[in-house]
């Protein structure tokens, strides 16, 4: 008999296609379930497929008490209560790598999105305003030869800094564990404290995971360190940044401008950010390929399964 499982939203075609041939699967509406629909979903399942934007916590793991795996279709796993997990033997599994290479394009589109006023010379240019060229029109900022700096050197920290040197950059970052010298040299990067990357950066970008110890890791005091003509970037996780915070910073030009794709309370954005110009807003999309969305859906299936066939799941969380 096939196991059962709870889909908390459909995943792309080949991945169900993949999970039809293996488990008897519920799945969640597009939009997700909510709280009571989901501990009603996960009712006698042995495994939980769960999307980031589902927090899964005791309660709900306790739904089930034959729940043996929860998959996470994406490389973020903050939305899972670990340690619960853990106490009651249950599998967590994420998608890493996969979606690497495209998040850090998309950090690269918002920096260059930011750093050269492309939404609003869009805008302009759509409203019938462009009456030819001029020499002050939309002058934006360098980014060849400036200071980028890095918090987080992970797979996608490395993959923003590789891209970098495309621009002939300076790279700084930060992370508790250093690189080794080789790794350096090849991403033409160099460590330093935290507090020194803020500061020494023209663009910060932050790619780091949300724990307890990286909540709020941008904060009013680091950012009044930047440069006034710095940019900061966000396409990790929102909470990071405290973002009423920036948008404070932003609204009174305290740094030249931001670029968001996560939130603090997401999907509700701080109101200020809304009405300013200097911040370029998108919803969530750092891994949104059809390519990558289908990797990242093929892999949390083919974890689920080999958790539930009694192996160890390739992208176990330690
Ligand atoms: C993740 O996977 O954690 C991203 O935020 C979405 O792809």
């Amino acid at each position: 008999m096939k196991p059962k499982v709870y889909l908390t939203h459909p995943l792309l075609p080949g991945a169900m296609d993949y999970l039809e041939k293996h488990v008897n699967k519920t799945v969640g509406p597009s939009d997700g379930p909510g709280r009571e629909e989901l501990i009603r979903g996960v009712r006698d399942s042995e495994g939980l497929l769960s999307l980031l934007t589902v927090p899964v916590d005791a309660a709900v793991m306790d739904a089930s008490p034959r729940l043996r795996i929860i998959a996470n279709c994406a490389v973020g796993y903050n939305n899972i209560d670990i340690e619960a997990a853990r106490e009651r033997g249950i599998l967590v599994t994420n998608t890493p790598g996969v979606l690497t290479d495209t998040t850090a394009d998309l950090t690269w589109a918002l920096i260059m999105a930011v750093a050269r006023l492309i939404p609003q010379a869009d805008r302009f240019t759509r409203e019938g305003r462009f009456r030819g060229w001029a020499l002050d029109l939309f002058l934006g900022r360098e980014i060849t030869g400036q200071c980028l700096g890095i918090v987080g050197m992970g797979r996608i920290g490395k993959a923003v800094a590789e891209r970098a040197k495309a621009f002939r950059m300076k790279t700084v970052y930060f992370d508790p564990h250093r690189l080794d010298p080789e790794d350096e040299k090849t991403l033409n990067a160099s460590w330093r404290p935290l507090d020194d990357v803020v500061w020494e950066a023209d663009v910060l970008t932050l790619h780091t995971t949300l724990s307890a110890e990286t909540k709020h890791l941008l904060n009013a005091e680091r950012l009044a360190k930047m440069n006034r003509t710095a940019i900061v970037i966000n396409v990790s996780r929102g909470p990071i940044v405290d973002e009423k915070a920036l948008a404070d910073a932003l609204a009174d030009g305290r740094i030249w401008g931001a670029g968001l794709d996560v939130y603090e309370r997401e999907p509700a954005i701080e109101k200020i950010l809304l009405s300013l110009d200097n911040v370029v807003l998108l919803p969530h999309i750092g891994s949104a390929t059809e390519a990558t969305r289908l990797r990242m859906s093929m892999m949390a299936a083919e974890n689920l399964v080999a958790g539930l066939s009694g192996q160890t799941p390739p992208n176990l969380i330690p």
